[in-house]
């Protein structure tokens, strides 16, 4: 599985939800899966072997950071951890020329940054595999554990109702264009002024078949019925200065037990982390017996430890 995999990935860049399609997402997580069997069996996995990866943050990460150095161990490689202000970046050097010296030294690069132009001009110059780990606009590795944890634990992805409640940002947006390649419907409940990108729906009810893409303000209506229920912060990185405003907007968005209530007696709960107990989460709902969050948290490690094994 791996070769043929591999040529069709090999070299490639992940900067969003909507590079992969259907077939080469579902590849890339029966992959993870059996990477997540061989690291518990404790068996050598080094496909990445003499390779190395600079990972540069412009904002903070626990999981991010973290799971992507332990992935290229595990791997057999090398993580650099590269904090933007410690570089010739924060004394103003281009993500341009910096894209283009790493490239000279690390055969792939994860960046974690603001805008997402900035992630795709440095990718434009890099001459090696691009991997967004998290802009304002999407964090499709997260969605890529996300979707490995719902698989793993319902035993499919086609034909779910995923229901996401909370900002329209970065989750949300990768969330609508992985969700319709994968089978899995989606309803997204969020206040209007903090709607998805227009642009972002759109796409995503073009990637969608024979699922469903639903975007309104009712939490109540969108988690009606749903296999799986997410939500995310309300004060994303970078947003601090709206934390005020934010939190009395979203008030009545909280995932908690009277809303989870419509949600399928089944239903999974997942949030990326990190979380806030008592804003968009209650405490007896991420704390509960149906929440995954930290089966999630772990698979990043597996799912990235897949996307490492197949773009560099
Ligand atoms: N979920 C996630 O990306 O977490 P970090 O910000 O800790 O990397
Ligand atoms: N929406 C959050 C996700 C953190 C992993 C943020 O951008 O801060």
């Amino acid at each position: 599985m791996y070769a043929s995999l591999r040529k069709r990935f090999r070299r490639r860049d992940f900067l969003s939800m909507a590079d992969f399609d259907r077939e080469e997402i579902e590849g890339l997580l029966l992959f993870a899966a059996e990477l997540k069997e061989a690291k518990k069996r404790g068996e050598a996995h080094t496909f990445c072997a003499g390779k190395s990866l600079a990972m540069i943050f412009q904002k903070p990460s626990t999981r991010t950071r973290v799971s992507f150095e332990v992935a290229m161990f595990d791997l057999g490689g090398y993580a650099l951890y590269l904090n933007a202000h410690d570089l010739q970046l924060g004394r103003g050097e281009s993500l341009e020329d910096t894209g283009r010296v790493l490239s000279r030294y690390v055969d792939g690069c994860v960046i974690r940054t603001y805008r997402q132009e900035e992630l795709e001009e440095f990718a434009q110059v890099a001459t090696v595999p691009v991997i967004n780990g998290l802009t304002d606009w999407e964090h499709p590795c997260q969605i890529l554990a996300d979707f490995l944890t719902i698989w793993q634990s319902k035993g499919r992805l086609a034909g779910l109702k995923l229901a996401y409640v909370g900002d329209g940002n970065n989750i949300c947006h990768s969330l609508l264009l992985g969700c319709p390649q994968v089978g899995i419907s989606i309803h997204v409940a969020t206040p209007a002024r903090y709607a998805p990108h227009p642009l972002v729906v759109e796409r995503a009810k073009k990637l969608a078949k024979d699922t469903e893409v639903e975007v309104g303000e009712d939490p109540v209506q969108a988690v009606k019925g749903a296999d799986v229920v997410v939500t995310d912060v309300w004060v994303s990185m970078g947003q601090e200065d709206e934390a005020e405003l934010k939190r009395t907007v979203f008030a009545p968005y909280q995932v908690n037990a009277a809303l989870v209530a419509h949600a399928r007696p089944d239903y999974i709960f997942l949030h990326c982390l990190p979380a806030h107990r008592g804003e968009e989460v209650a405490a007896e709902v991420i704390d509960g017996p149906h929440s995954l969050v930290w089966e999630e948290a772990e698979n990043r490690l597996h799912a990235q430890k897949a996307l490492l094994s197949l773009l560099l």
